[in-house]
């Protein structure tokens, strides 16, 4: 598994051992995509029988900013690990995105042409190419608005709602972006489970609420019981961001859900199992 300092590769690692499975972590010590003979090098000690990659460069306005590292992380980054992969006869797993949409008619399924508005989505959309054409077994799971808590990870959109909401201070939060929040956890749960399902080509897993970021603010608010003025409307267009982002997005999960006999977990059980995981409920 591949991002192990990451948010969704600690918990897709934890989930595996706990599932008692031999899964391993590497992290940018151990292997820099970017570089094909290091990645190689890490895979070829280990030999897995599958790799779950999870590890990006997931700065949207960063990738926008510098095309050239962003292409070489998520593109050439991927193509290793498929390539290393196909060497020695393990599946890929490939985490991606919404983002190789263009959020004008989400939510929207599998079989949805991509057409990326940002260069994050054209690097997550080259990752989806070097994974598929690699092997006919390989598998892409698509997910959106990632969020949960582990010691020491790196903010996400609720974790950065609750920190602020907290300390009473006011964010803006836009009412114009629609989609589906997932809880890392869940998403997790649902990778193995499709591993074990042995799918391939693309699935969607993405939360079961199809919402705006301002109601998830506001439902993070009431659940802290802090005044919901703290949260201020706007829309993307005056937040000046250096990358577009994708507005009407979100994902079908049909496929998952036939595949998986469930429902993805909704925000509120997800924001439950977050502040329960912080220790501040529960
Ligand atoms: N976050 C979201 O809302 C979201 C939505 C849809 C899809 N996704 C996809 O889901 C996956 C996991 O996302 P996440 O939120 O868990 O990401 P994250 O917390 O930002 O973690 C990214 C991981 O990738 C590693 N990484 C970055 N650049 C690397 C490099 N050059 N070489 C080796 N490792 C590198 C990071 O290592 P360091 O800790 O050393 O930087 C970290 O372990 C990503 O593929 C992302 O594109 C995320």
């Amino acid at each position: 598994m591949t991002g192990s300092t990451g948010l969704l590769g600690r918990k897709v690692l934890r989930t595996a051992l706990g599932r008692g499975w031999d899964a391993v972590g590497i992290s940018r010590k151990d292997a820099e995509l970017s570089d094909g003979g290091a990645v190689r090098k890490a895979l070829s000690k280990l030999s897995p029988d599958v790799v779950v990659h999870t590890a990006a460069w997931t700065d949207v306005d960063g990738c926008e900013k510098d095309r050239e590292r962003a292409w070489m992380v998520n593109v050439e980054g991927t193509r290793h690990i498929a390539e290393a992969c196909r060497e020695f006869g393990a599946k890929v797993v490939y985490i991606s995105t919404d983002y190789v949409f263009d959020g004008r008619y989400g939510p929207y399924g599998e079989e949805v042409l991509p057409h990326p508005l940002n260069y994050y989505g054209w690097t997550k959309l080259g990752g989806e190419v070097a994974v598929l054409s690699s092997s006919e077994g390989n598998l892409v799971v698509r997910t959106m608005v990632l969020y949960g808590w582990a010691e020491g990870v790196r903010s996400n959109f609720v974790l950065w709602l609750l920190e602020n909401l907290w300390e009473g201070r006011r964010v803006k939060v836009v009412t114009d972006q629609w989609g589906n929040p997932t809880l890392a956890d869940d998403l997790a749960e649902a990778v193995l489970d499709l591993l074990e399902a042995g799918c391939s080509g693309i699935v969607n897993y993405a939360g079961g609420d199809f919402w705006t970021r301002y109601e998830m603010a506001l439902e993070v608010a009431g659940r802290l019981g802090v005044d919901q003025g703290l949260i201020v409307p706007v829309r993307t267009d005056q937040l000046g961001q250096v990358a577009k982002r994708p507005l009407r997005s979100g994902l079908k999960t049909w496929r998952a859900e036939e595949i998986l006999g469930r429902r993805p977990m909704g925000f509120r059980k997800g924001l439950t199992c977050t502040l329960t995981q912080m220790g501040v409920e529960g």
